[in-house]
């Protein structure tokens, strides 16, 4: 089977590694890819937003399974447009994808559910909000309805701030549309964790506890980033927090979708905050998270096509999703400057590139596709996300470059192979924390 994977970054590369293993595909394409991923397939120079370019191609090229990694093109409508076409694609609808897309239809949602999140107003009049915000205790929260690159919430500790960034975002428009409509909440306090679950509509299955670290800085400092490391599994989320994800936030959401006649299929992705009343639901993402993907493909043990066909095809009752029992710690390499300006073009020197561009090694169960991977003493895997190659020469093309990922006994021995890999790659201003899975390892 020949497979498509949307998108270009950390995320994607990991995607195609995971499905390469499958003995069910024999070729893959990556649009549009990075250094990474054309090292296991075909990089394919479409736009992610290009949805007809991109059906247009899967047809032609006869793909029989398309992954979409990133948002927007999901909220572009690209599965509703290949399935139209008769092409298999593992995502949510256009319709599916608001949870993502709209905070607000997300929040209702959550409701009307009784899924519990942060108590919340929406607004589509300035003059509304302003007076919504006169009965808030500060903090409070910003957001905007819609897709802002990650970028759309202000956390604001005063009347001046919060009035400031409302005026922003729903006069200056400074998120575009997205701002049109916000959404104001009460400030969780607590640690955050992220949840994954595959849904196919009216079952689902969980993933093991991981966290993403959000903030550029060690110590949680600095700005808010797309993530710059995570660690699976995560000791935050505790049995008795899992067991609530369950009853309270997976159950809820699947009978929510068939009680408001919605289909959702593809993977969930709730961000949460552990709170001293218990866990509470930050947003719903729609998509694999990044770097969360990194830590949770190389814990996998199943085949990831056989499984994504199980979500499209709905039959994810009772499907055995295996995971090896190794932690795995991602810590993120990127350009200086980033989540800010940054510069692009730096060679990249340290990776030991093999066929597949991994300092390779491979864990022993693993199937290889159509390498023959000798196992190693190390075993770090270096995930691209912004690389390229220029003259055969490979060189930094983005904010977050490379996604260094290891896996150990416990999430100790992966972080410490993480951060081996870690310092015998060099790029020029390479930022990285230092303090990747430190919290797991406290107490
Ligand atoms: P979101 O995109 O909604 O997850 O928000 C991005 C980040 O803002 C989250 O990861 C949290 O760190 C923070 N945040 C969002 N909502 C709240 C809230 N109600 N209370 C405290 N922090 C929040
Ligand atoms: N790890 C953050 C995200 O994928 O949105």
């Amino acid at each position: 089977m020949k497979i498509l994977v949307i998108g270009g970054g950390g995320r994607e590369h990991a995607l195609c590694w995971k499905l390469r293993q499958s003995p069910r595909v024999t070729k893959i394409f990556c649009a549009p890819g990075n250094a990474g991923t054309e090292a296991i397939g075909r990089n394919v120079p479409i736009a992610i937003t290009d949805i007809e370019a991109l059906a247009r191609f899967a047809k032609e090229e006869g793909i029989g399974l398309t992954v979409v990694g990133p948002d927007d093109a999901l909220a572009a409508g690209i599965v509703d447009l290949f399935e139209s076409r008769g092409l298999r694609i593992f995502g949510p609808t256009k319709a599916g994808a608001r949870f993502e897309s709209s905070k607000a239809f997300a929040k209702r949602f959550m409701e009307r559910h009784g899924i519990p999140t942060a108590r919340f107003g929406e607004f589509t009049e300035s003059a509304e909000a302003h007076l919504f915000c006169q009965k808030m205790k500060y903090p409070i929260v910003i957001k905007a309805d819609g897709l802002a690159l990650g970028k759309g919430v202000v956390i604001a500790e005063n009347a001046d701030a919060a009035a400031k960034a409302i005026y922003r975002m729903m006069e200056q428009r400074q998120f575009g549309d997205a701002g049109r409509r916000v959404v104001i909440e009460e400030f969780l306090t607590g640690e955050e964790c992220s949840l994954h679950a595959l849904i196919d509509g009216r079952n689902y299955a969980m993933f093991p506890s991981a966290q993403d670290h959000k903030r550029a800085l060690d110590g949680d400092q600095g700005l808010n980033t797309g993530g710059m490391g995570a660690y699976s599994p995560a000791p935050v989320l505790t049995p008795e927090l899992e067991r609530q994800a369950r009853e309270q936030v997976l159950e809820p959401f699947v009978r929510g979708l068939a009680a408001d006649g919605l289909v959702f299929k593809g993977l969930l992705y709730p961000g949460l905050m552990v709170t001293p009343e218990g866990l509470k639901v930050l947003e719903f993402n729609c998509r694999f998270g990044d770097p969360e993907a990194q830590v949770y493909l190389p814990r996998l043990e199943t085949d990831l096509v056989d499984v994504l066909e199980a979500v499209i095809d709905g039959r994810l009752a009772g499907y055995p999703l295996e995971w090896r029992d190794e932690a795995a710690v991602c810590v993120v390499m990127a350009s200086g400057g980033y989540p800010g300006d940054y510069a692009k073009g730096k060679e990249i020197t340290g990776i030991d590139t093999t066929e597949n561009d991994v300092i390779v090694l491979t864990p022993p169960r693993m199937r290889v596709g159509r390498w023959r991977i000798e196992p190693a003493e190390s075993d770090a895997i270096v995930f691209h996300a912004g690389t390229k190659r220029v003259d055969g020469r490979l060189a930094t093309a983005g904010g977050r470059v490379l996604g260094v990922t290891a896996l150990g006994a416990d999430v100790r021995a992966a972080r410490e192979k993480a951060y081996a890999a870690v310092e015998k790659i060099h790029f020029e201003g390479a930022q990285y924390r230092r303090d990747i899975a430190a919290k797991a390892l406290r107490g």
